[in-house]
């Protein structure tokens, strides 16, 4: 009997192209900036106080360290999200030369309960921070433009470790 080629009937060789049809993961984008000026802990705060919500309605989770006149941060959410928002960010007057590290598909957030973890280095360097930033990276100063993207990120993911096990105490 003659194929149909109206037939519904899925060939065992499109499964490929079904599959890429499945919902597009999540991302995680990782940049690193300069501040435009000396950043103040105020300033920080009005940025997570900015941020917070507004990644909450969003979807989007993360980590933003700031030290040494530079930023330091990761997004995670639905790509479309992430790209605007990142787009917005690169916009801002308060930092400048936004460089991206990473951009990655994940299956599991890093960062799923902060809509927006803050971490000011310049006033929060522990003798533990200090101890993951030199192991993480050989530093003793947080400057993220000196970072690989893989450096980067898993420096990232043990400070989101470390400031677990601080809120904890
Ligand atoms: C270092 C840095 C990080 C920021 N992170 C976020 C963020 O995670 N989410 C957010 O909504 N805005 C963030 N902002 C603020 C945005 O750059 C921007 O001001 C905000 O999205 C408003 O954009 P709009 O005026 O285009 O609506 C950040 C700003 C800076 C300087």
């Amino acid at each position: 009997m003659p194929r149909n080629p109206r037939s519904n009937r899925r060939s065992p060789d499109l499964a490929p192209l079904l599959a890429a049809a499945d919902p597009v993961p999540d991302i995680r984008l990782i940049y690193f900036s300069t501040a435009s000026a000396v950043t103040s802990y105020g300033a920080l705060v009005e940025i997570m106080d900015f941020a917070q919500p507004r990644n909450g309605e969003r979807g989007i989770t993360g980590i933003l360290c700031y030290g040494s006149g530079r930023f330091l941060q990761a997004l995670e959410g639905e790509r479309g999200a992430v790209s605007d928002l990142y787009r917005r960010i690169a916009a801002d007057t308060r930092h400048r030369d936004c460089q991206l590290v990473d951009v990655s598909e994940i299956d599991v957030r890093a960062f799923p309960e902060w809509t927006m973890k803050v971490v000011n280095w310049d006033s929060g360097d522990s003798a533990r921070h200090r101890a993951l930033l030199r192991a993480d990276t050989g530093a003793v100063v947080f400057d993220p433009s000196t970072m690989p993207a893989a450096q980067a990120s898993a420096f990232l993911l043990h400070l989101a470790e470390l400031e677990r096990e601080l809120a904890a105490d």
